[in-house]
């Protein structure tokens, strides 16, 4: 049987961009600049969106695109008989371990569909009702549950239908919510101080630690690092240019994080919340948003099952990675392979809300059990995994071939021999500079 394909180069875009937006731009994202100290962090980010992101982004996409394979099959088959299939393994490991916790995360903005409705309130305590949902054992299960469950769903029922379909109408609409957002955020009273926390670079307080999770929410946010990008190009057309549509990837995501820093940062300063409050900012201030604007609990509703929505449709990349692996090399049955591996994900998710709950003493390096699983596999593993990518390319692969493959057919946006000096050497050499130093930081 042929492999299935995307039936257009906007469904590529799509579903790419898919896969990219999602709950790293709005959730993870701000609760980030926030602990990280903010404009200083952001402007770091940026630099490595475009110097780093990109250029990875594109080689993922041309070696999914020129092996038709997922991420262990193309190594194995542009490599063979060597151990770089291990660098397409550690991807498939930190698809399983980020969906672990992003259906978490997921299942508390499924939770705030129903919150929502129940009507966000001026006055009301916001901090409370976020800590309350995490800190009990049943209703994070349960939406974890739930949220899997679509997941699974999607997944099994095959890529093109599954993935194309949702969204094409519902990503501008979230876009529009997030800009209703950003209109009531700044003109609250004592929004400056956040648009300053946001924009104003405070250089001084940057560690090592601060480059380490720039890095490490760059390739999160651009689902870089561990083939989700191998997978999806696997199944793109010859006849499509990949450098413009990585291009249009990155803008959006991009685009739709700095937007969300603006709809979140001068309310957390307006509202007098804590920026460095952690992985429950946006859970917070954004329902107090809503309380403060008229028919907010109308657009509180929209903007969490579209938040959900999106979130779905980076989860169905997740999983596709993993499932993608086990059809292609074990030989097991689409169906088979979403729901084993899915009920396993259910699983190893547990102990990531647990944390919050009944094991809420168990702590690494300061980190609860999500933060942990976070940590390890997006400023470690993904980071680690784009580096042996670039070096792979540029080396082994060699950049002949891989700009060959990127330019077929030629875009607006046209890759030269220049990739060996930033693909093959300073990509691989920063990351890795930022790693020791980051881990260094973070550990004595
Ligand atoms: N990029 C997604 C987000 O920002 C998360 C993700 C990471 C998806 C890695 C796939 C692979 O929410
Ligand atoms: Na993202």
């Amino acid at each position: 049987m042929a492999r299935e394909q995307w039936t257009s180069n906007l469904g590529f875009i799509l579903a790419a961009a898919g896969s990219a937006v999602g709950l790293g731009n709005i959730w993870r994202f701000s609760y980030v600049v926030g602990t990280e100290g903010g404009a200083a962090f952001v402007l770091i980010y940026l630099v490595t969106i475009f110097l780093i992101g990109y250029p990875l982004l594109t080689t993922e996409i041309a070696l999914g695109r020129k092996t038709q394979k997922n991420p262990v099959g193309a190594f194995k088959a542009l490599a063979p008989n060597s151990p770089w299939w291990l660098v397409g393994a550690m991807g498939v490991l930190a698809g399983f371990v980020i969906l672990s916790f992003y259906s978490i995360v997921a299942g508390w903005s499924l939770a705030y569909v129903f919150k929502a409705l129940g009507g966000f309130n001026a006055g009301d305590d916001f901090t409370g009702m976020f800590v309350g949902h995490i800190t009990s054992v049943w209703p994070p299960i349960i939406w974890h549950a739930v949220f899997m469950a679509l997941t699974i769903g999607i997944i099994a029922s095959g890529v093109v239908n599954g993935i194309q379909r949702a969204t094409k109408i519902l990503m501008p609409v979230l876009f529009l919510l997030l800009i209703v957002l950003v209109v009531r955020g700044l003109t609250l009273e004592g929004a400056g101080a956040g648009v300053a926390f946001f924009l104003t670079p405070n250089l001084g307080d940057v560690t090592g630690e601060t480059f380490l999770r720039a890095v490490g929410q760059s390739f999160f946010t651009l689902s870089l690092g561990m083939g989700a990008l191998i997978t999806y190009g696997s199944y793109l057309k010859r006849e499509d240019n990949i450098s413009d549509s990585a291009g249009w990837v990155v803008g959006l995501d991009t685009g739709v994080a700095i937007i969300a820093g603006f709809a979140i940062f001068p309310a957390v300063f307006a509202l007098g919340f804590d920026p460095a409050s952690g992985a429950g900012l946006a859970f917070m201030t954004l329902p107090a948003v809503f309380a403060a604007m008229p028919a907010g609990t109308i657009f509180g509703f929209m903007f969490f099952l579209l938040l959900s929505v999106a979130a779905l449709t980076s989860a169905i990349s997740l999983l596709e990675v993993v499932v993608a692996w086990v059809v292609d090399e074990k030989g097991w049955t689409r169906k088979q392979a979403a729901l084993t591996i899915g009920g396993i994900i259910f699983l190893t998710g547990l102990p990531p809300t647990l944390g919050m709950s009944l094991w809420s003493n168990v702590t690494f390096l300061g980190m609860d059990i999500l933060d942990t699983y976070d940590f390890f596999a997006s400023d470690i593993l993904l980071p680690l995994g784009g580096l042996l990518t670039a070096i792979f390319a540029a080396h082994v692969w060699k950049t002949k071939n891989a700009v060959e493959e990127i330019n077929s057919p030629k875009g607006t946006i046209v890759f030269g021999n220049w990739y060996t000096i930033l693909v093959g050497y300073i990509i691989p050499i920063s990351v890795a500079v930022v790693m020791v130093w980051g881990l260094y930081t973070k550990l004595f």
